[in-house]
């Protein structure tokens, strides 16, 4: 049974913050807001809590999760002595959308939490309820997203219902997340800044505040082409795999979780569908991050070409009885015909496309959609690259350049 309070007046968000963090010190697992996604946290040195979270999710035991705190003092009982430029980076973006992995104080928070790595992901959350809950509960509090593990992260409270209800102790349902993407994780090395997940904090926003170089993980760099039906396409399935320790996916699934595995049926039915590239090319890339339940194709190019191969794609796969959908923005809807077409908003306006994406993914799955051909869009400096990775997991890396 999973105890829900809705954020409110006064006392009603004074009685929710009192008895989540009742059941944190007890060992419990909560759900709550913060400003990117909705979290799902434990006391972060009770190792049979942080357990529960992994039972819960369906998470790989070996993707470690990050350590939420309130305040600065909380942070120096967790990590050893660190640099100059961390420090200058949490005075600039904490609380906020970034999550720093820094060298871990021995026997500080629970080895399942750093899946026994010697760093651990810290993040101070920029929402009321989040540092509210972590100051009551009086501990540091690890969080993973509070999705079923390979399931889109949850930017309102419904989402974590629809994944986790009866199997959480606790969900504060503070509305609809503000950025809804995860935060951005980055670690020091050597001077330098590297992106191990893009989200709300740009690297142009690090360079300026720290003054030294950024760079992103090679992960995340362009991924090995592999033929893909004649198309040129993305498909890395070892770009990131569970618990290699740079963590750039959200929840690597491994196989004894529930996440989607890739090759419906229906993929195989439709016609074109296997040289289309849906057929599995390695055990890895049977699964997919951040993933709605249909298989999702992300598509680049040329607007035009871009159109006329989606067009012609959905037409057969249609024809073939496939539920089909289309994931595009406000200025080429009207291009499409797929059974549906949800929009991420204008192309100009990414950060609105960032808060609606994970949204969007979960209603073709309410919709029962089965095949979605998303279009790709430039990344431009700010939140877009951020928006273009999880794409590009939600597609299970699967990319065609048209
Ligand atoms: O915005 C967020 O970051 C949300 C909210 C709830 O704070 N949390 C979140 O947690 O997205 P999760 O577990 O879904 O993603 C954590 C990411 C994973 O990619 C994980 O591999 C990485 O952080 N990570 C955690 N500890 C790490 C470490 N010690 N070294 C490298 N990567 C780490
Ligand atoms: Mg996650």
């Amino acid at each position: 049974e999973t105890k829900v309070w809705v954020i409110g007046d006064r006392d009603a968000t004074d009685k929710a913050i009192a008895e989540a963090a009742g059941l944190l010190r007890e060992g419990g697992v909560v759900a709550f807001p913060t400003e990117t996604v909705y979290g799902l946290g434990a006391d972060a040195s009770n190792t049979a809590a942080v357990e529960r979270i992994f039972a819960a999710k369906g998470r790989p035991s070996d993707n470690p999760l990050i350590v939420h705190i309130a305040e600065r003092s909380q942070l120096e009982c967790i990590v050893l002595p660190y640099g100059e430029i961390a420090a200058k980076l949490m005075e600039r973006f904490w609380p906020g959308p970034l999550t720093l992995v820094l060298p871990v104080r021995p026997g500080a928070v629970s080895p399942r939490v750093t899946a026994g790595l010697d760093t651990v992901a810290v993040r101070m959350p920029a929402h009321p309820v989040a540092l509210q809950l972590i100051v009551a509960a009086g501990c540091p509090v690890a969080a993973p997203s509070a999705n079923r593990s390979g399931r889109p992260s949850p930017t309102r409270a419904a989402h974590v219902r629809d994944d986790l209800a009866g199997r959480i102790d606790g969900l504060i349902d503070g509305g609809a997340a503000d950025v809804g993407l995860e935060s951005t994780v980055v670690e020091i090395d050597g001077g330098r800044i590297r992106i191990l997940r893009p989200g709300g904090v740009t690297p142009d926003a690090l360079r300026e505040a720290a003054g030294c170089e950024v760079e992103l993980d090679e992960a995340l760099g362009a991924p090995h082409a592999a033929e893909f039906g004649g198309a040129a396409a993305a498909a890395d399935p070892a770009a990131n795999p569970a618990g290699n320790g740079s963590g750039t996916a959200g929840d690597a699934p491994g196989p004894e979780n529930d996440a989607r595995v890739i090759g419906s049926p229906c993929a195989i039915a439709a016609s074109g569908a296997a040289k289309a590239g849906f057929a599995p090319r390695s055990p890895g890339m049977k699964y997919a991050h951040y993933a709605p339940r249909g298989e999702m194709l992300l598509v680049e190019g040329d607007p035009e070409a871009v159109r006329l191969y989606i067009e012609a794609q959905e037409a057969a796969a249609r024809l073939a009885g496939c539920r089909t959908g289309v994931l595009t923005f406000d200025e080429r809807a009207a291009n499409f015909r797929a059974g549906t077409v949800l929009t991420l908003g204008s192309e100009d306006r990414l950060e609105a496309a960032a808060h609606r994406l994970y949204d969007a993914l979960r209603e073709f799955d309410r919709l029962g959609v089965e095949r979605i051909w998303a279009e790709a869009c430039d990344p431009g400096g700010g939140i877009g690259l951020a928006l273009m990775n999880r794409l590009t997991k939600a597609a299970g890396n699967r990319i065609v350049r048209v």
